[in-house]
């Protein structure tokens, strides 16, 4: 069946790759706030501010979605901790008319929350595990996931572990693709041996949110991959996936400082739930750096 899906953050990260890997033909009716020179079948761009709720509104009683996914938010850790009264306004205040929204005209509502809402100190976290989060982004992100779970009647929160993969554009919150750009200048790219994930590639995660936008799984979800890894360990990985010199990635020392929010340790998540429910594939970290490379377009690797 063909279905509406309104994106917000349409010009972020993960967006571009849901964009990307959206093989059906469902419609997409994406929100950015400003022009994004991405174009293909069954895509319009919405330019919009979010926190406008009155022409949020519009928007969507003109579209009438049979979904939203709302990847839009205030990602930046740093930037949310230094800016908490914006970081608030957008990804809590956003996630709440978009529930009133969804609420008045019983759409179902697809929520991106984080991995950094748990304080690190157990890893490999279920959906039951109880959220602690360190820094104010990971307080925004818990806030957005209670008003959905509170307010909504069809709707899924997913917990994405840190994400690899390439940004559409050269924008976004892509580690991956601001590490390719220190590589291929030579320079040496800093990661921590103390922080520990569980990455899922954007590739993965853009179908997986893509088939719970047509399934009727409700609930949270954590989309992580199959590989519980230090920061340091996961460059490692890719920089030999991708030839270049083990030398180039080193030990990033713990930064105290006061512009730096603390980070979790181990916020690494336990993905059985997912490999349940979903038809898509969770994968190992080999697995998913082929397939961003499959998966990498025009992109110079
Ligand atoms: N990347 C990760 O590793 C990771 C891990 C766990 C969870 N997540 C979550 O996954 C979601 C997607 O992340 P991402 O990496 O794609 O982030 P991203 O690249 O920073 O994209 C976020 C998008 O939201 C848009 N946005 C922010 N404020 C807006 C507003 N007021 N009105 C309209 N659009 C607005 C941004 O537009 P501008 O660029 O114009 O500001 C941007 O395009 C987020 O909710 C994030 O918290 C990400």
């Amino acid at each position: 069946m063909n279905r509406t899906i309104l994106l917000t953050g349409g010009g972020g990260f993960v967006a571009g790759n849901i964009i990307s890997q959206n093989r059906s033909r469902d419609i997409i009716e994406a929100v950015e706030q400003r022009a994004v020179p991405i174009l293909s079948d069954n895509l319009t761009w919405h330019i919009l501010d979010l926190q406008d709720s009155a022409q949020l509104r519009r928007l969507f009683h003109r579209v009438k979605p049979d979904v939203i996914i709302h990847t839009a938010a205030i990602s930046d850790i740093d930037y949310c901790e230094a800016h908490q009264e914006i970081a608030e306004s957008v990804n809590v205040g956003v996630t709440r008319t978009l529930v009133d929204l969804c609420v008045e005209s019983n759409v179902r509502l697809i929520y991106f929350s984080s991995d950094s809402i748990f304080n690190g100190q157990k890893g490999r976290y279920v959906e039951e595990d109880i959220p602690e989060p360190l820094h104010f982004y990971g307080r925004t992100k818990v806030a957005g996931e209670k008003i959905v779970q509170q307010g909504c009647h069809d709707w899924v929160v997913i917990r994405p572990s840190l994400i690899t993969g390439l940004p559409l554009l050269d924008s976004g919150n892509s580690f991956l693709w601001r590490l390719i750009n220190e590589l291929k200048q030579g320079k040496k790219a800093a990661f921590p041996k103390e922080e520990i994930r569980s990455p899922v590639d954007a590739v993965t995660l853009s179908r997986a949110v893509l088939e719970l936008a047509e399934n009727d799984f409700q609930g949270i979800l954590h989309l992580a991959g199959n590989d519980t890894l230090t920061r340091f360990e996961i460059a490692r990985q890719i920089v030999r996936k991708l030839g270049y010199s083990l030398d180039l990635v080193v030990d990033k020392e713990p930064q105290v400082t006061t512009s730096r929010a603390p980070r979790p340790r181990d916020v690494s998540l336990d993905n059985t739930k997912a490999r349940k429910v979903l038809k898509t594939p969770m994968l190992d970290l080999g697995e998913a750096l082929d397939l961003i490379i499959e998966n990498k377009g025009d992109k110079e690797l």
